[in-house]
């Protein structure tokens, strides 16, 4: 299976909240391994890259504005299929239309503060994680539980 990595934000709802940890616990008990982890408050031109394909769309400036509001987490997370396993433990972008079970079925009601983004894409994933981590702030690292989670490591 291929192994992937893919970007995750705990969005300023999520850490103002106090479920960072409740978040990422969810996707590190999935067995997705953290690489990258930090804390910070996004400026304007990185929102802009971050969400430069929601540009001129009418929700955009409200969403800049609500993700530089406050601190974020970032997170780059690996595993098989990383990207869709990430997108599914989310769920859908409108809270009240994920499904229980998922971050934002179970944590979250409005589209707007929907706590957490996940890259979308194997694409995206590599664009994104490279506007958050330099090269050197992602660790490549062996997890004994490795065999228990994936069955060819
Ligand atoms: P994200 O990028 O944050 O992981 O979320 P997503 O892929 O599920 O959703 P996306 O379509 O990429 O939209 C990015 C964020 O913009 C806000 N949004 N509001 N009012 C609206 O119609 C609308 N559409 C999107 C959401 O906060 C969404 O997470
Ligand atoms: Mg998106």
């Amino acid at each position: 299976m291929e192994v992937q990595r893919t970007l995750v934000l705990v969005k300023p709802d999520g850490v103002q909240r106090g479920l960072s940890g409740a978040i990422l616990a969810r996707l590190e008990a999935r067995g997705l391994k953290l690489v990258g982890l930090k804390l910070l408050q996004m400026d304007r031109e990185l929102a802009a890259r971050h969400y430069a394909e929601h540009q001129g769309k009418p929700f955009y400036k409200g969403l800049v504005k609500f993700i530089t509001s406050a601190p974020i987490v970032a997170a780059v997370l690996e595993g098989p299929r990383a990207v869709e396993a990430v997108r599914s433990a989310m769920g859908k972008t409108n809270p009240t239309e994920a499904a229980p079970g998922t971050i934002r079925g179970d944590l979250a009601l409005e589209m707007g503060r929907n706590l957490i983004h996940g890259s979308d894409s194997p694409e995206s994933a590599a664009r994104e994680v490279a506007l958050f981590f330099k090269a050197s702030e992602l660790v490549a690292w062996r997890r004994d539980a490795d065999p228990w989670i994936i069955e060819k490591p």
